[in-house]
């Protein structure tokens, strides 16, 4: 089997679990956190450095490479793998939110979508099946279903549109796809309302898709109404298939997404708050560019083995104020350092069925005691 998901246990109090995703490009253990590779590069990183971080999978998105260099370039540059040199899994994203969340000139309707390029303003259409023979071109490891995301708050009808339409588009992906070495995820839609959650997840649960994700969240709503959405939409979705939770977020909304039972996540926050000079740390965050680091002799964080770590506040901060490309490179690999240390420790308090008192610990050393 090319693709399986292993669920290896699951957590006595939560709904958090723990498992392995095989891809024919190796083992994503979950939870885990995809970097994004928006462009065919983690903005900054290297592959050898991602791969430090303890990344297993990465990220890239549809929309931008299909724009530049172009799906047939990357093929003749040997696919995604060859032409990045990452030889992990990758995921791509199918085009459908980017076009929703770029808001370029873009009309959407049965067929596709029809978008304007935000690098030279030329129209182009974005079809299910024009969004699986990008993505094959690509040669991700999975790829996502082009699926209808609209902005909230939405009047209901619209919600059910988009929603129905997410999963007429999703078996037009299925059909179209051709690759025994490219999985499919589908994508829950349904705003914020848990009955047409259910409904959406129930739809495309009896499709068999070799994953699932939860889409159309993170985009403005209150955490607890996400975490609400979430925690609903997991029962309806397959026991033994691997969930995941899109463009998310926070380190705590990672943990308490897991806690409702979410195995994967992707967002740019590590690395756009990286490059804005903000830290993550386990006592939380750190604007370096604050005055009280100027003359601060300790590293970001004490145990942290990351490069950023050798050195001291000060110098971070230094290399921000003088604008040196190396404060936001640093930051961004401290950052996606401390995301995957927070998902092995994640993993490490599921096996031990800990996870409900390692979800208290960290609210509380992150500042979210009361929530
Ligand atoms: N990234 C974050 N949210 C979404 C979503 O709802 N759909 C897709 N395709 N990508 C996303
Ligand atoms: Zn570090």
């Amino acid at each position: 089997m090319t693709f399986e998901f292993k669920l290896h246990h699951r957590d006595a109090s939560t709904s958090a679990r723990r498992g392995v995703f095989l891809t024919p490009h190796g083992d994503v253990q979950t939870p885990g956190f995809m970097p994004v590779g928006t462009q065919g590069t983690v903005k900054g990183v290297t592959i050898d450095q991602v791969a430090q971080t303890g990344a297993h999978m990465i990220l890239g998105n549809t929309y931008h490479l299909a724009l530049r260099p172009g799906a047939e370039t990357v093929r003749r540059l040997g696919g995604l793998h060859a032409m990045t040199r990452w030889d992990g899994p990758i995921l791509t994203d199918s085009g459908g939110f980017q076009v929703f969340s770029l808001k370029g000139i873009n009309k959407i309707s049965e067929e596709g979508v029809v978008f304007r390029s935000h690098i030279d303003g030329a129209l182009i259409d974005l079809t299910p099946e024009h969004s699986v023979e990008i993505q094959e071109a690509l040669g991700s490891d999975v790829a996502m279903v082009l699926d209808h995301v609209i902005a909230l708050p939405a009047l209901r009808s619209e919600v059910v549109e988009a929603m129905e339409r997410s999963i007429r588009w999703a078996k037009r992906c299925q059909d179209a796809a051709t690759r025994a070495d490219q999985a499919q995820f589908a994508i829950v839609q349904g705003g914020l309302d848990e009955e047409l959650r259910v409904q959406c997840a129930s739809e495309l649960a009896a499709m068999n898709f070799p994953g699932y994700a939860v889409g159309g969240l993170s985009v403005g709503e209150a955490p607890e109404e996400m975490y609400r959405i979430t925690a609903a939409t997991c029962p309806a979705l397959p026991e033994n298939k691997p969930r995941y939770l899109m463009g998310v977020g926070r380190p705590i909304d990672l943990i308490e997404s897991v806690a409702r039972g979410i195995d994967l996540f992707d967002c740019v926050m590590p690395t756009r708050n990286g490059r804005n000079g903000l830290a993550f740390t386990d006592t939380g965050h750190i604007k370096i560019r604050n005055a009280v680091h100027r003359y601060d002799t300790q590293p970001l964080e004490p145990d942290c083995p990351c490069p950023a770590c050798r050195h001291s506040r000060g110098y971070l901060r230094h290399l921000f104020v003088a604008g040196e490309m190396l404060g936001p490179i640093l930051l961004s690999i401290h950052n996606l350092t401390f995301y995957q240390r927070v998902m092995r420790e994640t993993r490490a308090a599921i096996e031990r069925d800990e996870f409900a008192s390692f979800l208290l610990a960290k609210k509380k050393a992150w500042g979210f005691a009361d929530s």
